[in-house]
């Protein structure tokens, strides 16, 4: 599907002999990414310019990396737990870039951090066992102020992980288990993607309130919209399915989009996993809120349905951004700002369809989850060192920055209060109740990298507590996680634990236009 239009320099990877004289060990995985330019039919007509992962594999199983049939988007990755893999981005873009793999407990050299990126036509070799269980993570670039930009244009795709524990769980598998990657794009009348200008974002106010600069900077701090809805890369998704139950794994690769995901004949959600893989059990819900980064698996059974039903998948309405800037600030002048910022067609909050599935035909499977899925052992809150103090992180607005407790990110940066021992649990409470800047109170995904944890308890405050609970039933935080959502006014106690590895590693908001502006630091973990 992708077309090429400047290939990657094809180097090998170190060969075997060097290898056994440093005692390395073989990896059973490898898998070369190369990120070019390219294009892709993505709506009638002209093809679309975009950025995309080619992968080939080098090493192991051909199924290790699969393309989406008719997807620019990709390749999904997949491993099986205890495997030892070897993934050498080849960097074809002309700007530099990396990959994060996003979810996975690895080395900090090999997590992607801003500060490790491949050079224009250089290449950067990643390699890890993987030590996590099954479940759908992703991977992404990671270069700091250009994040957004770099998958915004194409460049995101599943990372798979298998397990012993999955497998006897026997949910449905091979054509049964669906990828369905969320994202919200524009286009100009030429079918190229519109993204943030950078020149308007660097001429700053010069503009004036009411033109391109302010308006530029603006959408850059705020986060980027799109006003057409993709689904693995393609509009107008639709799912043709049998009548039986398919694992459908949902990936919001939006930039700043917030989904609220409901079937439109209102029938309830079935979710048997989170960003760190399998619940212990399912659970049910009248929708799900999937804020940018996060994934969820269903458990969709389509058996009740007669061939020939269609279904919607919609994206529910909420007091998203918007009603927040307008009843913070009751229409006074950064109300209006607001209303002129970002995304008018289609705003955080507002209701659309995100994709229909058509039943096709009749087929027969066992219909009901299983009612295990797999063992979760709980972190026991008293036994983390800070159990009585929960290290504090507020999310911050300063003058026109954002920031984590007033700092925003520097490269290498990491404050007193960001350094944690190896070995070690914590309590890490992060509040979004601070950031009540210019710009009104936004909702933030704060992602944690190099491990999962799980969400010990949040609360709203009083007067914003409307808005949050117009998604927090939706709210799946049962399992392990690396985001935590958190909506205006909203605060979080997470458990947090430091093994194997010690460095720095990013944690950050995951509206890449917020992290790309400053939300995100470093935290160091000595051993
Ligand atoms: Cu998916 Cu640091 O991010
Ligand atoms: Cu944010």
């Amino acid at each position: 599907m992708l077309k090429t239009l400047a290939a990657g320099g094809g180097m090998l990877a170190m060969p075997a002999a060097i290898r056994e004289v440093l005692g390395a060990p073989e990896p059973d995985v490898e898998i070369v990414l190369t990120a070019t330019k390219g294009e892709a039919p993505i709506l009638s007509g002209r093809a679309t310019p975009v950025w995309a992962y080619r992968g080939k594999v080098v090493k192991g199983d051909a199924g290790s990396a699969q393309s989406i049939p008719g997807s620019y988007l990709g390749p999904i990755i997949r491993v099986r737990k205890g495997q030892r893999v070897r993934l050498v981005l080849e960097n074809g873009l002309g700007e530099p870039t990396n990959i994060h793999w996003h979810g996975l407990h690895v080395p900090d050299d090999m997590d992607g951090h801003p500060r490790h990126t491949a050079a224009p036509g250089k290449r950067y070799v990643y390699e890890f066992e993987i030590r996590d269980r099954a479940g759908t993570y992703w991977f992404h670039p990671h270069t700091h102020g250009r994040t957004g930009r770099q998958i915004y244009f194409g460049l995101a795709g599943l990372f798979l992980i298998h397990d012993e524990e999955e497998h006897a769980a026997k949910l449905p598998s091979g054509e049964y288990d669906v990828p369905l990657i969320l994202q919200d794009r524009s286009f100009d009348a030429e079918n190229r993607l519109v993204f943030l200008s950078d020149e308007r974002a660097r001429q700053g106010t010069r503009g004036g309130m009411m033109g391109g600069g302010m308006m530029g900077m603006m959408t850059r701090m705020m986060g980027f919209l799109g006003e057409r809805i993709l689904v693995n890369g393609r509009p107008d998704a639709t799912l043709s399915v049998a009548t039986r139950p398919y694992r459908l794994r949902l990936l919001n690769a939006s930039n700043a989009r917030i989904f609220k995901l409901a079937w439109d004949d209102g029938s309830p959600l079935t979710v048997v996993g989170t960003d760190g893989g399998l619940l212990e059990a399912p659970v049910q819900r009248p929708y799900v809120t999937l804020s940018p980064g996060e994934r969820l698996e269903l458990w969709a059974d389509f058996s009740g349905h007669a061939v020939g039903t269609e279904l919607t998948m919609r994206s529910l309405a909420f007091a998203g951004d918007m009603a927040m800037r307008g009843g913070m600030m009751g229409g006074g002048m950064m109300g209006m700002m607001g209303m002129m910022m970002g995304n008018q067609e289609l705003p955080n909050g507002a209701a659309f369809p995100v994709f229909r599935v058509r039943v096709a035909r009749s087929e027969k499977a066992p219909a009901t989850p299983p009612k295990r899925l797999s063992n979760i052992v709980r972190y026991r809150p008293e036994n983390a060192v800070n159990y009585r103090r929960p290290r504090l992180f507020n999310i911050t607005m300063g003058m026109m920055e954002w920031g984590i407790n007033g700092r925003s990110f520097e490269m290498e940066g990491v404050a007193e209060d960001e350094i944690v021992r190896l070995n070690t649990s914590e309590i890490w409470e992060f509040t979004n109740d601070a950031s009540m800047g210019m710009m009104g109170m936004m909702a933030h995904p704060i992602h944690i990298h190099g491990l999962q944890f799980q969400i010990l308890e949040r609360s709203v405050s009083p007067a914003l507590a409307e808005a949050r609970n117009s998604v927090s039933a939706g709210y799946v935080d049962e399992g392990w996680k690396d985001e935590v959502f958190l909506m205006p006014g909203e605060r979080a106690k997470v458990l947090v634990a430091f093994r194997d590895f010690p460095g720095l590693f990013p944690y950050h908001c995951h509206m890449l236009e917020h992290a790309d502006t400053g939300l995100m630091r470093n935290y160091l973990v000595r051993a």
